[in-house]
């Protein structure tokens, strides 16, 4: 199994439209995907049209345990969705109580790895939704996954989010066997606007090792997808973020490739 997070700790920058968007594509080229919600707002959760007030179980069970896991648990906890090859572990408002304590307490940081290290054979694909702020859920997020996304909307705030960001990856590495290598992905991009112009030049010209080459354009039929309950590419799977996420799909599975290699 691949375990890649998406993050940022900027909202609203299209981390869930970009999890599901990718999951989307990864389970229509056959592959078996599990969604992980970290969210404690659970818009992925409710995407699938799941209610994260009232399930009975959730994310939040794998956390009750002083960090251990029990065997079996995670399975039980997945939903189905739209796309038969996307299973969903999804998120509990509960899950808010979390951020409260220390990653570093209770040995809370691994819950997540260990969940998915139960799913390792069952699984192609993980990708895990985190909230936008550092937390005990990120810090699960980080610690679980091999490779990041970091979705960038392209306006004048996102730099100094994106700063904010890559430092907490610097501070996550230093517990980590291997520096997590990311991906920065421009998003909500608008052609017509400076500030959207203005964004994608900055990020090129500053971090030009880890940005995709691409972005994802401003699209009305992402929000219609998520009105319907389904991924991107079931929805339309010829508009044009659609065409712009399988860009970005086929960058990071060859980025991932030299990763492995290196
Ligand atoms: N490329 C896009 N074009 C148009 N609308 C988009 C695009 N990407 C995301 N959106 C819309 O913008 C809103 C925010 O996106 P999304 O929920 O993916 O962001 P997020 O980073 O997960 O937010 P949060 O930090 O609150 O979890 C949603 O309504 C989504 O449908
Ligand atoms: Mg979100």
């Amino acid at each position: 199994m691949r375990v890649w997070a998406v993050a940022n700790q900027k909202g609203g920058v299209g981390k869930t439209t970009t999890s599901i968007a990718l999951a989307g594509l990864l389970a229509e080229s056959g592959k078996r995907v599990v969604v992980v919600d970290l969210d404690p707002h659970g818009s992925m959760t409710s995407y699938f049209g799941y209610n994260p007030d009232e399930l009975e179980h959730t994310c939040f069970d794998l956390f009750l345990h002083k960090g251990a896991v029990p065997d079996g648990l995670p399975g039980q906890l997945l939903q189905s969705t739209s796309h038969e090859n996307i299973s969903l572990l999804p998120s509990s408002t509960a899950l808010a109580t979390l951020e409260r304590q220390s990653p570093g307490h209770g040995g809370l940081g691994l819950v997540i790895a260990k969940s998915l290290a139960q799913l390792w054979q069952d699984f192609d694909y993980a990708i895990i939704d985190s909230p936008p702020l550092l937390g005990v859920l990120m810090v699960n997020a980080l610690a679980a996954s091999q490779q990041l996304v970091i979705p960038v909307q392209t306006e004048h705030l996102a730099v100094k989010g994106l700063e904010r960001m890559v430092s907490t990856l610097a501070m996550i590495n230093r517990s980590r066997k291997q520096p997590l290598p990311y991906c920065i992905v421009p998003t909500l991009f608008d052609r017509r606007t400076q500030a959207s112009l203005g964004t994608l030049r900055v990020l090129r010209d500053t971090w030009p090792e880890h940005i995709w080459h691409g972005y994802i354009p401003v699209d009305t039929r992402l929000r219609d997808a998520s009105r319907a309950g389904v991924t991107p590419s079931q929805f339309d799977g010829k508009s044009r973020s659609v065409v712009a996420y399988r860009a970005l799909l086929k960058h990071l599975l060859t980025q991932l490739l030299v990763t492995q290699v290196a």
